[in-house]
C-alpha cells in the first residue's frame, strides 16, 4: 500500500486549482458532449482538438443529432482530423444509443464501454466527468506521471505493464471526486510532467518523486517495442472526361475506410511515369480512350503510425468514360471538396487544381 495517497490527492488537486487550462468540455456534464471530447483527444493535440469539438458539437449537438446524419457529413466534420474509424465509431455508436438505449446516454460504465470505439480509457472519462462514477482514467499523461513518481521501469506498453499502472491508478484515485482528481492527474501530466524537458524544479510532487531523486526523470516510462513500419506506394489518377471527373469510396480493411478518392493504382515499388501507363490497373482505367498526360505532382510523403505512403497524383484527359471509371462516382471537378477526403488526397488536390 501507498504512503499519503491523501496527501497526494490533494497535492494533485490544488495543483490543478490554480494550473488548469479553461477547456470547453470542462463545463459540461453532459456525457454526449465529454464523449466527443474525448474521442477527439485521443489522437489530437487540445490546440487541435478544440476547433474540432466546438464545430463538431455546433453541427452535432446531441446524440440523436449525429445518429440521423450520414456517414459522409460525419466524416466531412472530422477531415484532416485522421484516424477515421473514430468518426465513423462514433456515428455508429449515437445510433446504438438511439436503438438500444433509448436516446438516452448510456449511465454505466459497462454499458458505456460497450459503445464501438470506447475502451477503457474512454469509459472511465465520461463515467468519472459526467457522472463521478469511481473510474480512473489511464492514458499516456498518467503512465508517465505515475512510472516517474513511484520510479517503475515496467514497460508500458506491454500487458503486464498495462495492468500494473491500472491498478496502481484506481489505488490512488479520489474517489470523492473522481472527475477532479482524474483531470488533474491528466492535466499534471500534460503541463508539469511532460514528456522532455519537464521542470521539476518547480514541480510541487518533487520532494517524494522517486525519479527526480534517482535521476531517472528522462528515462521514464519506459517502453518495450518499435513497432513495424511499411512503405506504400500510391498512384491517384485525376481523369477529367468533358469536365467531370471520378472518385471512389474507400473499403474496409485498410486506412481512410469510408474516404473518398481518386482512383488509384498501388504498387509494391515506386515506378516511373512511363513504366506505369502500361500497368495493367491502369490501361483499364483509360480503356479504349485516347488519354493526354496534363499534370503529374511531386511525389508526397504522408506518414501514418504504421505505414509511410509515397503518392503521387496523374492529371489526365481522356476523351471518353471506361468500364472501370463508369463503375466510379462521377462529379464534377468543382464539386470535388463535397467528399470527405484524407489530408494526403486535399494534397494531392491541391497540387493538380492549382
Ligand atoms: N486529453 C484527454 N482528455 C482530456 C481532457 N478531458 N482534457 C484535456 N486533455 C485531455
Amino acid at each position: 500500500m501507498i504512503d499519503d495517497v491523501d496527501w497526494l490527492q490533494r497535492r494533485l488537486a490544488a495543483w490543478y486549482t490554480t494550473n488548469k487550462r479553461d477547456l470547453p468540455w470542462r463545463h459540461t456534464r453532459n456525457p454526449y458532449l465529454i464523449w466527443i471530447s474525448e474521442i477527439i483527444l485521443q489522437q489530437t493535440q487540445v490546440a487541435q482538438g478544440m476547433d474540432y469539438y466546438r464545430r463538431f458539437v455546433a453541427q452535432f449537438p446531441t446524440v440523436a443529432a449525429l445518429a440521423e446524419a450520414s456517414q459522409d457529413e460525419v466524416l466531412k466534420a472530422w477531415q484532416g482530423l485522421g484516424y477515421y474509424s473514430r468518426a465513423r465509431n462514433l456515428h455508429a455508436s449515437a445510433q446504438m444509443v438511439m436503438q438500444r438505449f433509448g436516446g438516452q446516454f448510456p449511465q454505466t460504465y459497462a454499458e458505456v464501454l460497450s459503445l464501438k470505439g470506447v475502451g477503457e480509457y474512454t469509459a472511465a472519462a465520461v463515467c468519472s466527468f459526467a457522472y463521478r462514477l469511481p473510474y480512473a482514467t489511464v492514458d499516456g499523461n498518467v503512465y508517465r506521471v505515475l512510472a516517474r513518481y513511484f520510479g517503475c521501469d515496467v514497460p508500458i506498453d506491454t500487458t503486464e505493464g498495462k495492468r500494473f499502472f491500472a491498478q496502481l491508478a484506481q489505488t490512488l484515485l479520489d474517489r470523492h471526486r473522481p472527475d477532479v482528481h482524474n483531470q488533474a492527474l491528466m492535466e499534471f501530466g500534460a503541463l508539469q510532467c511532460t514528456p522532455a524537458a519537464p521542470q521539476c524544479n518547480v514541480c510541487p510532487l518533487c520532494d517524494s518523486c522517486a525519479a527526480w531523486r534517482e535521476q531517472r526523470v528522462a528515462a521514464l516510462p519506459v517502453k518495450q517495442g518499435k513497432t513495424h513500419v511499411r512503405d506504400r506506394y500510391f498512384y491517384y489518377f485525376l481523369i477529367e472526361v468533358a469536365g467531370k471527373t471520378f472518385v471512389r469510396q474507400r473499403g474496409a480493411n485498410d486506412v481512410w475506410q469510408g474516404l473518398y478518392e481518386f482512383p488509384l493504382v498501388e504498387v509494391e515499388e515506386p515506378l516511373s511515369v512511363e513504366q506505369l501507363l502500361t500497368h495493367a490497373d491502369v490501361m483499364a482505367l483509360v480503356g479504349n480512350a485516347v488519354a493526354q498526360i496534363e499534370y503529374v505532382s511531386p511525389v508526397r510523403k504522408h506518414v501514418l503510425s504504421h505505414q509511410r505512403i509515397f503518392a503521387q497524383c496523374i492529371k489526365l484527359t481522356c476523351d471518353a468514360v471506361s468500364p472501370a471509371l463508369a463503375a466510379c462516382v462521377a462529379t464534377d471537378i468543382g464539386h470535388l471538396d463535397h467528399f470527405p477526403v484524407s489530408r494526403l488526397m486535399e494534397r494531392l488536390m491541391t497540387d493538380a487544381l492549382s
